[in-house]
């Protein structure tokens, strides 16, 4: 139960009838604020905002940093629906559970998923405060079976076998380059690795995650990812790089480099957000 849960349809669908009595917004682009970026749901204008704890099967987010809520409201003139904080395996919720919150936006119409989130630095070339747009993801977690879609499938919310290749929509990457140029914001490309946490990565395991490709390592992302997939949604995600790791001169991730990061990271995030959102047609 810890790992796996089977989560009826009809609790999905009381979380999304629950929000949608609560909300006039009709959203199409889905937004997820990771750790330390939950400001940027700040920018929401006509909000409406609802507590995890009190939307029905909702994860509550139990970490710093994650105040846990739903805003639903419009950006740069478009309606969105902004999860403020998420929930995280390492949190003790099963793996459904995490990405009940993606299951619920695809029942309220949502198709374009823009994920968020803070990661270490495993690519040389990366900097505390640098921007990486996520061309790709290691999914260790699910590549071991520990996988969203795990148990008997239901066509009604995607295809047994999903492709996963494309996920990553180029063209919203290119929308996020264009709008870290015009910003003058400095943004990398590469493969995102998801660990189950919540112990750091080990001088031995940085190195393991260099070698097998990664540039960037976090605790998120990937299962959100895999069901924003399976539900045929494009997503575009992004990564803020809050500490670098280098298994030659190693250092744990330290909570005040992490907390600087994050105050360079917050309207850097929000200046390539915005600047998706007003490239993007509507
Ligand atoms: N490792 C794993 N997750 C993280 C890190 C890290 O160094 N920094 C932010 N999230």
């Amino acid at each position: 139960m810890w790992v796996h849960e089977a989560i009826p349809r009809a609790e999905y669908e009381a979380a999304a009838a629950w929000i949608r009595e609560r909300t006039a917004h009709r959203p199409r682009i889905g937004i997820v604020l990771g750790s330390g970026l939950a400001a940027l749901a700040e920018a929401v204008s006509e909000a409406d905002r609802m507590a995890f704890t009190e939307i029905p099967g909702f994860p509550a987010a139990t970490v710093e940093g994650h105040p846990g809520q739903v805003v639903m409201g419009r950006l740069e003139g478009h309606p969105v629906m902004v999860l403020q904080g998420r929930a995280h395996f390492y949190e003790g919720y099963s793996i459904q559970r995490v990405t009940f919150p993606i299951r619920v936006m695809q029942l309220l119409g949502i198709r374009t998923l823009i994920v968020t989130n803070a990661a270490g630095g495993l690519n040389p070339a990366f900097r505390p405060g640098d921007l990486m747009l996520i061309r790709d993801h290691i999914g260790l977690l699910g590549m071991a079976g520990v996988n969203p879609l795990r148990g008997p499938n239901e066509a009604a919310w995607g295809p047994r076998f999903p492709d996963l290749s494309q996920v990553y929509d180029p063209t919203l990457r290119a929308l996020a380059r264009a709008a870290a140029e015009a910003e003058g914001v400095p943004v990398h490309e590469g493969v995102y690795v998801m660990l189950g946490g919540p112990s750091f990565e080990t001088p031995a395991e940085v190195r393991f995650l260099r070698l097998i490709g990664a540039d960037a390592v976090g605790m998120s992302t990937v299962p959100e990812v895999i069901v924003a997939g399976h539900a045929g949604m494009r997503v575009l995600g992004l990564s803020g790089i809050s500490n670098v790791l280098n298994p030659e001169a190693f250092h744990p991730p330290r909570h005040e480099e992490v907390l600087e990061a994050g105050r360079i990271l917050v309207p850097r995030m929000q200046a390539v957000l915005r600047g998706v959102l007003r490239r993007l047609g509507p």
